[in-house]
Parts: structure tokens; C-alpha cells; sequence
């Protein structure tokens, strides 16, 4: 992810308004722990060891150690009983499926995804992991909003069809 840092700063991204509205999240095993492996470098960003105030669901069928003072439930299986803890746990407000892709996939095979934020990097890594690995053909992804962060980042926003 180092090729990320350097292509927008967070202050000037989406991101301060987005997480704001944000009341719970969830994520896989993988991205939690590139979480906990970067500490050092996510506290020199955002100031703290794990960046998030909300209530977190980290998806494993092992078990992982948690960072200290982080509110993270260690979850696994089907994402309805979990959707609906989260959906608790966050009132109004937003849930944010983090990633990775094929757990945001699960969601939206269960029909519990409403939009999908795509941020593109100007960059190219030559290889990679699928974005979204699943087949969205009909009805299509309903672009709803371009949003330009400086020379390196687009946004893109979708209203996922149900
Ligand atoms: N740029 C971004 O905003 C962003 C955001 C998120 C992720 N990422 C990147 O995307 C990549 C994500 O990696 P990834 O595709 O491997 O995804 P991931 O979702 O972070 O982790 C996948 C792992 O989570 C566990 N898992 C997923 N669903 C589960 C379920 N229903 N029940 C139990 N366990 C479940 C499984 O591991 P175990 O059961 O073995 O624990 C699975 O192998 C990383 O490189 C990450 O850095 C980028």
C-alpha cells in the first residue's frame, strides 16, 4: 500500500465528510492485519494505532489478537446475522464494508449493498487483486457522482441496483 500515501492527502479527500457519517465497519482478516503490521505508519497518519472511533467487525475463521483499546469483534460465516448487529450499532448513520472486494461481494450477494465508493490511483501496479469479484451486469452500477482529488485520485460514486 506504500503507493497509496503519496497520492492524495486525507485532508483533502472525501474521506473526513465520508468516515463522518460512518457507524460501524467491517473487514477481512487481511486488511486488519496489514492493519496491525502498519500500526506505526496508520498512527503517523491519522495520529492513533487503529484509525477507527466505530465499532468494528473483522471477518476470520481464526483467531486474531486485538489492538488494545480498539472496539473490533472478531466475526465469520454468513454476513446477515452480522449485517444486523451493525446495522444496531449504527443507528443512522452509514456501514462501511472496508474490504476487502470479495467481503464486500458477500454483502451484495446477501442484498445488503447500496453503493459502491471506488477511489482510482494514477498509478499502475501490474498486477493485483480483483476490485470486485463478482459479475454486475444487469441492472447495471448507476454512476452517481465524479469527484476529482488533485492530479492522483478520482472518485467514483455508484448506487448498486437491486
Ligand atoms: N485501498 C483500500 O481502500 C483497501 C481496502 C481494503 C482492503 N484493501 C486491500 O485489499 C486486499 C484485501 O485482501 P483480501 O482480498 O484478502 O481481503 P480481506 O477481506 O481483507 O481478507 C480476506 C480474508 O478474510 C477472511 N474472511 C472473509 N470473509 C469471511 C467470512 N465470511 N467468514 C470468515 N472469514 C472471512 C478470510 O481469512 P481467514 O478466515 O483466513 O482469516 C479471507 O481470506 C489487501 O491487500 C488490502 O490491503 C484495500
Amino acid at each position: 500500500m506504500e503507493w497509496l500515501f503519496p497520492l492524495a492527502n486525507l485532508e483533502d479527500s472525501s474521506y473526513p465528510e465520508f468516515i463522518a457519517e460512518v457507524g460501524a465497519l467491517a473487514m477481512g482478516s487481511s486488511t486488519y492485519e496489514w492493519m496491525v503490521r502498519n500500526a506505526a505508519k496508520i498512527a503517523a497518519e491519522t495520529g492513533s494505532l487503529w484509525p477507527y472511533t466505530q465499532p468494528a467487525w473483522v471477518f476470520t475463521s481464526r483467531t486474531l489478537s486485538a489492538i488494545e483499546g480498539a472496539d473490533i469483534r472478531f466475526v465469520k460465516g454468513d454476513v446477515h446475522p452480522v449485517h444486523e448487529e451493525m446495522r444496531a450499532a449504527a443507528g443512522t448513520k452509514n456501514i462501511w464494508i472496508v474490504g476487502g472486494g470479495d467481503l464486500a461481494g458477500q454483502f451484495h450477494d446477501a442484498g445488503l449493498l447500496d453503493e459502491l465508493i471506488v477511489q482510482i490511483g494514477s498509478v499502475t501496479l501490474g498486477r493485483g487483486k480483483q476490485l470486485f469479484p463478482r459479475r454486475v451486469l444487469s441492472p447495471i452500477l448507476r454512476l452517481t457522482s465524479v469527484r476529482q482529488m488533485g492530479a492522483g485520485m478520482v472518485e467514483l460514486r455508484y448506487e448498486v441496483g437491486k
